[in-house]
Formats: C-alpha cells, structure tokens, sequence
C-alpha cells in the first residue's frame, strides 16, 4: 500500500443478495482510492448500486459483500471487533431523511449529546449538553434549538441535526447517501455549502452519493459513474464532466440543462452553488 495520505482503498467489492430463487449482483467489482480530505461523488441513475456500495464500505453487508475495503490502511471487511468499534466512530453515513434518522421522542440537544456520551467525548450530562450546543453552532443552528423536537424543525435543520452527530463522535470520514435529495431545492444548496464548509474546516473525508450532476459539480473533486452495478467512469470531477468518456456518462450531462449548458459554455459557472448559507 503506497501514500500515506490515502483514506480509503477500494478492490473491486462486489454485492450479491441472495435470496431464495433470487440472486442480485448490485455491485460488480468497483474500485478506487480516496485521498484525505477529498469529496468523491458517485453518481448513476437510482438501483445502480450505489447504496449497496456504501453499505458495503462501511462493513455494513457481511453476508452479501466481498473484495477489499482498506480504510486508513486496516481491512474494513476482516476487522476484529476492537477495530469496528473505532472504526464506527471514524467512519459514519449520513442518510436522505433526516426525519427518519433521529428519535422522534428525544429532544434534539439530547439526541447530540448521547451520542457524545456513548462515544466518550463527554462525560455527564451537563457537559453533554454544553457540547451538544457547541455542535448545534458548528452546523449553523444555534443552542437554543437544544430543546426542540424533531417535528419541531424543518428537513434542512433537522439534517444539520444529522451532520452534528455523525461528526460529534470524531467522524473524520463521512458517506453522505443523497443527504438532499429529501429536501427543498432551495435549501439544498445551503445544506450542501454547510458540508463544503465542514470538509473544509474540519478536513472531513466524504464520499457524496447522489444522481444530481450540479451537485455534484459543485461539491466533488472527484467523480465514480455507477451504473447496473459498474463504475463505467472514474476521474477527477471536472475531467468526467467536461471531457466524458464513456456514452452514459455523456447522456447523464445531455440531461442536466445546468451541466450541459455550462459545458457548452466552457467553465461559464453556471452550476456553482451561490456562497451563501443560512440556518434554514
Ligand atoms: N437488501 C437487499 N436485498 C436484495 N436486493 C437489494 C437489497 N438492496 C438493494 N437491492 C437491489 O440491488 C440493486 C441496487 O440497489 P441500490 O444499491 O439500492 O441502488 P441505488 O442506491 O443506486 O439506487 C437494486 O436492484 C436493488 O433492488
Ligand atoms: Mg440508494
């Protein structure tokens, strides 16, 4: 294993479910390497494999999973269980809904700070509390949002919920599984300036899964094209999104008017996300 600096190593993983008179080959030998503090977007058209991948990575799929998964150099799909329970802490997803993903019953400053406390990073409640409002501030809500509920937010807020607890246990590795797609266009680029900020400030490794090539555009330095289970492209994102090579991914961009318009154009800019963001 050569660089030091690479997070994860992937060797041609494949997912296969079997069933009973049923077999699926959701992933068929995808491979590549993510360097520290990169984004890398996977693309393709939704049952391409992109989540069975994920789940994959993350030593999530041990019945349908195989090949080689090196995270920071330690065999994710052969770990001992002292291995997982740090590599739980380093490796986290983030999921679509937001709703789904917290506890409707626990308010949200609770919810940070259980996981802070499970993970060690704060010891009674009171310090638990006194991070969870720190890390509600980190992710552009403030402390005064600790007592709500869930239902008491709005899908953008309660997925800055979701990211402050992924990383408050010491996540410096995230898989972002359309972490907008359940959410209002017009909150979607606030959230998404929120993770380019995280990745920027806190180093975060990402790998951003999603089918929306502006997005992508904007958040990614490197990109995977995934489709029936094959990665049909891989490079650095600029380079697959104006010089593709391979026929899907030119009729992935031919069906993004953003994409293809600012190919035409040559760098015109017209898919970048605007700077700002909002607690929204
Ligand atoms: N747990 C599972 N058991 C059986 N088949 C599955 C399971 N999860 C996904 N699949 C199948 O694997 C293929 C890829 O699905 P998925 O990874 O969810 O794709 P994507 O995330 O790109 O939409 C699909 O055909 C899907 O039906
Ligand atoms: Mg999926």
């Amino acid at each position: 294993m050569s660089g030091a600096d690479i997070v994860m190593r992937v060797e041609d993983v494949l997912v296969t479910y079997r069933r009973v008179g049923r077999t699926t080959e959701a992933v068929k030998g995808v491979s590549f390497e993510l360097r520290e503090g990169r984004c890398l977007g996977i693309v393709g058209e939704s049952g391409s494999g992109k989540s069975s991948l994920a789940r994959a990575l993350l030593g999530l799929e041990p019945e349908a999973a195989s090949g080689r998964v090196w995270f920071r150099g330690e065999d994710v799909l052969s770990m001992d269980r002292r291995a997982r329970a740090a590599f739980r802490r380093s490796a986290q997803m983030v999921f679509q809904d937001p709703l789904g993903s917290l506890n409707p019953r626990m308010r949200v400053g609770d919810a940070i700070g259980e996981v802070l406390r499970v993970h060690g990073r704060a010891k009674g409640r009171r310090e638990a509390a006194e991070r969870a409002a720190e890390w509600l501030g980190t992710v552009g809500l403030g402390a005064e949002y600790a007592p709500r509920y869930p239902h008491e937010l709005s899908g953008g807020q309660r997925q800055r919920v979701n990211l402050a607890r992924s990383l408050c246990a010491g996540a410096t590795f995230l898989i972002a599984d359309e972490p907008v797609s359940a959410l209002d266009v017009s909150v979607q680029a606030l959230i998404l300036n929120l993770m380019k900020r995280l990745q920027r400030e806190r180093g975060i490794t990402w790998i951003l899964i999603g089918h929306d090539l502006a997005v992508m555009r904007a958040m990614a330095d490197d990109l995977l094209v995934m489709r029936a289970g094959e990665c049909v492209e891989r490079g650095p994102a600029e380079r697959v999104l104006f010089e593709p090579r391979h026929p899907y991914t030119r009729e992935l961009l031919s069906a993004v008017p953003d994409v293809a318009g600012a190919l035409r154009r040559r760098g015109g800019g017209g898919a970048r996300q605007s700077g700002r963001e909002q607690n929204t």
